[in-house]
Parts: structure tokens; C-alpha cells; sequence
């Protein structure tokens, strides 16, 4: 462990910060924290105090460098418990999430939790009901919130731009374990990861549409399948195999509290898709859909326009009059996948110097887990589920 270098101001208030997990969103979350000031000018500084993970002394410290943590720890209940840290990000995976957030709440961080919020309701709950006893702030990480397109597919149905809304179409898929010669990871076991397709990526689904249309879900019927039984166990070992024990493939139809109705597919199994993000939500005055392998863009069909000059629109989402569209680029250079970590790290800082409220929070992952949990109890049950 190397020594802290304290960049406190006087006038400014400094965010000190601990990350667990330093490997996909651990380098997405330091990158965010790193950058997060070019973003916004944050209303205060923030100090990447250490980061916790997995790993030999010699990668942590190598990770440390890299991105600017000034300490690593090897354990995250002496990370949660450093005294010269005020928020904790979460970024491993699920089955830690409980008892990372609820140790890191009960020692007074706020706390930035990745989706899903956690692999069951009951856990979810816990999580939800320990955050708003306290004053901290919390985020549960649906960062595609933040793509500028997504973000402005809200502002026009809040405009009453697609009129009412009476379905949306979602469709998450993608296909880098479609082999069955892909080894097991952890996203494979239902003990560690909660669920398969359904919490990895039908999460964001179900966040986007809460999000863009303000919609509650009332009712969902859903089918859940495992392509591929089992795995081998090591890249190198194919012959022994572990059986996977979560969906691959996750699809469910839905009605919403106004008594329009969805239609949702999460799948790793499409051969072709690599991020295929998509959604669609069709109103009774235009339609809207966004895909994220085209992220900045934002496709609009306006009803009210002349029939000969009707069709979709792409509207490039990129001037300073779209939401975060006074970034540090000009219009038309676009954003990138890590640009979104960045701009929902500045904001969440901003939120806690600020202390004003945030959302995605706590409210929001419970939220998308009671539709988690439904689609499961619905698949397994065969049958429609109130929630
Ligand atoms: N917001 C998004 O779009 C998005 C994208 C991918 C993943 N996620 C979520 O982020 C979380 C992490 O996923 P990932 O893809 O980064 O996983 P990953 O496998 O890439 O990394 C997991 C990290 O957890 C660490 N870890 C595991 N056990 C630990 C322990 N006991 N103590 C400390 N560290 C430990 C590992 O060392 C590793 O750094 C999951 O909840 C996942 O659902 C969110």
C-alpha cells in the first residue's frame, strides 16, 4: 500500500472516494472519476482515495497507478471502513452488493451501487429501506439514463411529443457467450449473479422505460430459457464442464399502470448483436426509438407533420440545447460508451456536494427489481403476476 496525498481546499468541498471492483465497471467508474470534471464544473474536488478488488498486491497496485487511486486495499470491509472515505461505488458483482452497501451506509458513505440494485426483491428492499433511513446520497448505476438521445427521448414524451404513450417495444441483445465453447464466468452462476440475461441487461431495459415514459408496470407474463446447459470451466478446459444455472435468454409481455402494454426481449444469444440496446415507444401522437449501437442519435416520427412529409427523423443528439449537450465537445462529435459513466459520475457528485437528490437512486433499483422478480416467479409459475 502506498501513502494518500491529501488535495483538500478550503473552499471547495472534496468528495473522497473508494471503489470496489476493478475490472469492467471498476475501469469504467475510475475512468468516470477521473474525467468527471470535464464534464461539469463539479461544485467540488473529488480524491480517489483507494480501490478494493480481488486481485495479487502487485495488479492492484499496478490498477491503482493506472487510473489514480492513491491507496488499494485487498479487503472491502476495511475499504467501507476507512475513515478518510466519504463515498463507496460498487462494482462488483451482484451477490456483494448487499453487504457492500448496507456495511457502507451504516458507516456513513454514500453509496453508488451498479445494476442490478441486487439479485433478490427481499435484498433489494433491505438496500432501499437502510438508504432512506440516512441522509447519504445513493445511485443505482443505470448509466445508459445518461446518453444524451435516451435522456432527450424523455424530455419529448414529457412534452407530450408521442401524445400517450400506449406500448413500448424493447429488445436487449447480444451475443458474446453464444458458443458453448465460452468458459464459465460468474454471470453463468445463479448464486453469485441472481439471474442471467434478465438482471444483466433486461435490467437497463426495464429502467429505460420507467425513465422515458414515467410508466409504472402493473402486470408482466414471462419466459425465461438456458440455451446452453453448461460450460466448460476454464477457456483451456473444455471437457470439464459446470451446469449454468440462469437464463440466457429472458422475454415477457407487460401492462402499464395507464393500460398501455410492452413487449420485452433480453437475449446473449443473437449472433450479430453485440450491444443492441434497443427501444421503442409508440404514442397515440408519434413514436420514438433509440438503439444504442447508434447512441447519439435519437429517431422521431411526428403524426402531426404533413402526410407526404412523414417518416422518421434522426435527430443527432449532440447540440448544447440537448440534455448534457454542454459537455466539453461541440455539437456532432459525439459521445462514447465511457463518456456516459462520466456524465452520471458528475452529476452524482454534483447531487452529494449540492445535496440535492438523485435519480437513478435506491427507489429505482427497487423498482426495476420488482419487475425482475416478477418476470421470474411468472416464468417459473406460468402465469401473469400482479406487482
Ligand atoms: N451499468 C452498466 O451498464 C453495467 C455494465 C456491466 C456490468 N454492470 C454491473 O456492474 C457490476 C460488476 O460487473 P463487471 O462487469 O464489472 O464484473 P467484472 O467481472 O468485470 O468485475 C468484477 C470485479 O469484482 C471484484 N470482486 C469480486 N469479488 C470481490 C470481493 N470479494 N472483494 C472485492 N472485489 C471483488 C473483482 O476483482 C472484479 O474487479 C455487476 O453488478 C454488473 O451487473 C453494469
Amino acid at each position: 500500500m502506498y501513502e494518500k496525498k491529501s488535495t483538500t481546499s478550503k473552499q471547495q468541498k472534496e468528495i473522497r472516494v473508494g471503489l470496489v471492483g476493478h475490472m469492467f465497471m471498476g475501469v469504467a467508474h475510475s475512468n468516470a472519476y477521473r474525467n468527471a470534471g470535464i464534464w461539469n464544473d463539479l461544485p467540488c474536488a473529488v480524491s480517489m482515495q483507494a480501490v478494493c478488488a480481488k486481485d495479487t498486491e502487485e495488479n492492484l497496485s499496478a490498477f491503482a497507478k493506472k487510473f489514480g487511486w492513491q491507496s488499494y486495499e485487498r479487503e472491502w470491509k476495511i475499504l467501507v471502513s476507512r475513515e478518510d472515505i466519504d463515498l463507496i461505488s460498487v462494482a462488483v458483482p451482484g451477490n456483494l452488493h448487499k453487504p457492500i452497501v448496507l456495511e457502507a451506509l451504516k458507516n456513513g458513505k454514500h453509496v453508488f451501487c451498479e445494476k442490478p440494485l441486487a439479485n433478490t426483491l427481499a435484498d433489494a428492499k433491505a438496500m432501499y429501506d437502510a438508504a432512506i433511513d440516512t441522509s447519504l446520497a445513493h445511485c443505482c448505476g443505470f448509466s445508459y439514463r445518461f446518453c444524451p438521445a435516451q435522456a432527450l427521448a424523455k424530455e419529448m414524451v414529457n412534452q407530450g411529443r408521442i401524445g400517450n404513450v400506449n406500448h413500448v417495444f424493447a429488445r436487449y441483445a447480444q451475443d458474446w457467450p453464444s458458443s458453448p465453447d465460452f468458459p464459465m464466468v460468474w454471470r453463468f452462476d445463479k448464486t453469485v449473479a441472481g439471474s442471467g440475461s434478465l438482471g444483466d441487461i433486461c435490467a437497463h431495459s426495464i429502467d429505460a422505460t420507467r425513465f422515458i415514459t414515467g410508466l409504472n408496470f402493473s402486470k408482466v407474463i414471462g419466459q425465461m430459457k438456458t440455451v446452453i446447459k453448461e460450460r466448460p470451466l476454464s477457456a483451456g478446459q473444455l471437457k470439464a464442464k459446470q451446469p449454468v444455472s440462469v437464463d440466457d435468454v429472458a422475454q415477457f409481455l407487460c401492462e402499464f399502470d395507464n393500460g398501455a402494454t410492452g413487449c420485452f426481449e433480453a437475449t446473449r444469444m443473437a449472433p450479430g448483436r453485440k450491444n443492441y440496446n434497443y427501444i421503442e415507444v409508440n404514442g397515440d401522437a408519434g413514436s420514438l426509438f433509440w438503439n444504442f449501437e447508434e447512441q447519439n442519435y435519437l429517431y422521431y416520427y411526428d403524426k402531426k407533420k404533413p402526410v407526404p412529409e412523414q417518416g422518421f427523423s434522426k435527430i443527432n443528439a449532440t447540440h448544447e440545447l440537448h440534455p448534457y449537450g454542454g459537455g466539453p465537445w461541440p455539437q456532432g462529435h459525439g459521445i462514447g460508451y465511457a463518456d456516459t459513466f462520466v456524465i452520471e459520475i458528475a452529476n452524482f457528485l454534483t447531487a452529494i456536494a449540492k445535496g440535492e437528490s438523485f435519480q437513478p437512486n435506491f427507489l429505482d433499483g427497487l423498482e426495476c427489481q420488482k419487475v425482475l422478480d416478477a418476470v421470474e416467479r411468472s416464468a417459473n409459475e406460468n402465469r401473469w403476476i400482479d406487482i
